[in-house]
């Protein structure tokens, strides 16, 4: 019963599969969530498989407060703790602030941002009580941000503001928790392979981008530090000639 216990978002397809993965390989119990159902069931299946993991896959729309109180519910019906809390579900928006319709920045910045601001709210009881329970460790929150939260990028505005967000948000939550054992890391990589980063396949090759596991090595390496440690921001870029580009 004292195995850790994490809550992986958007771990249907691409970095979060891989994290949630790699967290069960290491022992972890998982609630893992996305928005379609086929794909999550099939990645529950595939990883529970593979590992032997406990592992409770629960459908949520990131865009739905109702979604996300009943994932927070679903967790904790299922779970008596929460040692990482992993906010990595996300969408892209590519194309020039000019014309980007407004509807877009609202779905790009309530799913990327607002839905982990609620996450992390609905999640602070459990993760501080866990964090009570294990004090050399406590608990911990790891946010998948973007190096475009770093440094601005053309063609994604409304994408590169919500991550900028998320980061002052990690820096926030770890200022008000670090008393009750809780911290945040954002991680901000440059462009990664996975199904979001299809549209920049004709000018960037996928062996030229980052891959999941580079991410979800840097996320076990967090939940290796003591409760003593605090990361602020992670940014991991693209070995090259510009070191603060996508
Ligand atoms: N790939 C990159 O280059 C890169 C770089 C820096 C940061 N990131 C960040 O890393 C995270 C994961 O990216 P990725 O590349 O792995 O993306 P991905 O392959 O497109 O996967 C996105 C995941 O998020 C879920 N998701 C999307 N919209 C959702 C919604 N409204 N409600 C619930 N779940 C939703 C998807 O579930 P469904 O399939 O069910 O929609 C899927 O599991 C994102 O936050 C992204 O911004 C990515």
């Amino acid at each position: 019963m004292n195995r850790p216990v994490a809550l992986v978002t958007g771990a249907s397809r691409g970095i979060g599969r891989e994290i949630a993965r790699r967290l069960a390989l290491e022992g972890y119990a998982l609630t893992l969530s996305a928005r379609r159902e086929e794909g999550l069931l099939r990645t529950a299946g595939e990883i529970a498989a593979e590992t032997g993991a406990e592992v409770t896959p629960v459908v949520a729309n990131l865009a739905s407060d109702d979604d996300l109180r009943a994932l927070v519910d679903a967790h904790r019906s299922g779970a008596d703790r929460l040692d990482l809390l992993v906010l990595n579900g996300g969408v892209g928006a590519e194309g020039p602030l000019a014309e980007m319709p407004m509807k877009t920045y609202d779905l790009v910045l309530n799913v990327n941002l607002r839905a982990q601001f609620q996450l992390i709210q609905l999640c602070l009881p459990v993760l501080r009580e866990t964090a009570a329970l294990n004090p050399a460790s406590g608990a911990k929150i790891v946010a998948l941000a973007s190096i475009t939260g770093v440094a601005g990028e053309p063609g994604l505005a409304a994408y590169g503001a919500s991550k900028a967000g998320l980061i002052s948000l990690c820096e926030t939550v770890t200022l008000e928790e670090h008393a009750n054992g809780v911290t945040a890391t954002a991680l901000s990589p440059g462009y990664v392979d996975t199904d979001l980063t299809a549209w920049k396949r004709d000018s960037l090759a996928r062996d030229a981008m980052l891959t999941a596991g580079d991410v979800a090595e840097l996320t076990l390496a967090i939940t290796r530090l003591s409760a003593h440690a605090a990361v602020p921001n992670v940014v991991l870029t693209r070995a090259g000639d510009q070191i603060w580009r996508a």
